[in-house]
């Protein structure tokens, strides 16, 4: 039977297709504009399932209030669900969805992009040359690290990690990379210290959980090599941002590439300022192939929970 679905924001093209497919009624503002939490506590007891976005916090009390009405599903149109209290979800039997596998090799691109423009200093030289302070061609100007043939240190060894790990071939790397349990796998690395202090370059890829908030300190950051280059396409939590500002501005870190922030939409004024870094506004996902694929995988996972079916892509707390 035909259901209603709050989904939070516009969707990218044919994101809400299965939706209107399967005759469900899409509640949507007129506008774009984010629900506050209060907002979304008061939707979810009308609906009988909701596409949200990682920017959506779908707290306990939005749970309890969906589970005092009808809500049987929450799909976030995201692969991380950081945003959602899984294990609340669970307890009060609502199905909770994510997007995994469509944005692997997007969000690998990106990272790889992280990797050349920080070890370049792409960020740096561009700004000096759109703002008029190149004075010319200088044999001492910009002088970054090369990417091929370094050691990179993937920290989780996901499907993304294992993207970007594929794209280093062409480059000559050597590949190494940390998860807590052994991968069996060439290069990997049970002391995330000893990875951190024998690579080049390090890339994250892991969610954010209580283990992981702050996995990078200060502590950690004092264990890479000099010259050493940080990019983070995962989640900013997993970075402390006031260490990682120190380290670029002291140059114990010589570059960051970062594509997510402790407290989005806000970026750490320091970061801001700090030298040899690249800061991107949480694109990693952003093409609009991968989208717009996203929007509707979201969609068909409410479709087919609400119409009885195993939901593909559920996860659990
Ligand atoms: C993006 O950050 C995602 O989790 O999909």
């Amino acid at each position: 039977m035909p259901g209603r679905v709050l989904v939070t924001r516009r969707l990218p093209g044919g994101g809400l297709d299965p939706l209107v497919a399967a005759g469900h009624e899409v509640v949507q503002r007129p506008g774009d504009e984010a629900w506050s939490t209060a907002e979304l506590r008061e939707a979810a007891g009308t609906v009988d399932g909701i596409v949200c976005l990682l920017t959506d916090r779908i707290d306990d009390s939005v749970l309890e209030s969906g589970a005092a009405g009808r809500l049987q599903v929450v799909a976030n149109v995201a692969v991380g669900y950081d945003n959602i209290d899984v294990a609340g979800a669970g307890r009060l039997g609502i199905t909770v969805c994510n997007t995994p596998g469509v944005l692997d090799e997007t969000t690998a691109d990106l990272a790889f992009l992280l990797i050349l423009s920080a070890a370049r200093l792409a960020s740096e030289a561009e700004s000096d040359f759109r703002g008029g302070r190149w004075p010319g061609w200088g044999i001492n100007q910009y002088l970054g690290r090369d990417v091929h043939g370094a050691v990179l240190g993937l920290v989780g060894y996901g499907r993304i990690a294992r993207a970007v790990a594929r794209r280093t071939q062409g480059f000559a790397m050597e590949v190494r990379h940390h998860s807590r349990s052994d991968t069996g796998e060439p290069g990997w690395v049970a002391d995330l210290d000893e990875l951190l202090a024998t690579v080049d370059i390090v890339s994250l890829h892991v969610p954010l959980t209580d283990a992981t908030r702050h996995l990078i300190d200060g502590r950690r950051l004092g264990l890479l090599r000099p010259g050493a280059v940080l990019v983070n396409t995962a989640r900013g939590p997993v970075v402390d941002e006031e260490a990682l500002a120190g380290a670029l501005e002291s140059g114990a870190l010589f570059a960051a590439g970062l594509d997510v922030y402790e407290r989005e939409p806000e970026v750490s004024p320091r970061l801001l300022a700090a030298p040899r870094t690249v800061l991107l506004p949480h694109i990693g996902s952003a093409t609009t192939t991968t989208r717009s694929t996203m929007a509707a995988m979201a969609a068909q996972e409410v479709c087919d929970v609400l119409a009885g079916r195993a939901p593909r892509h559920p996860v659990t707390g």
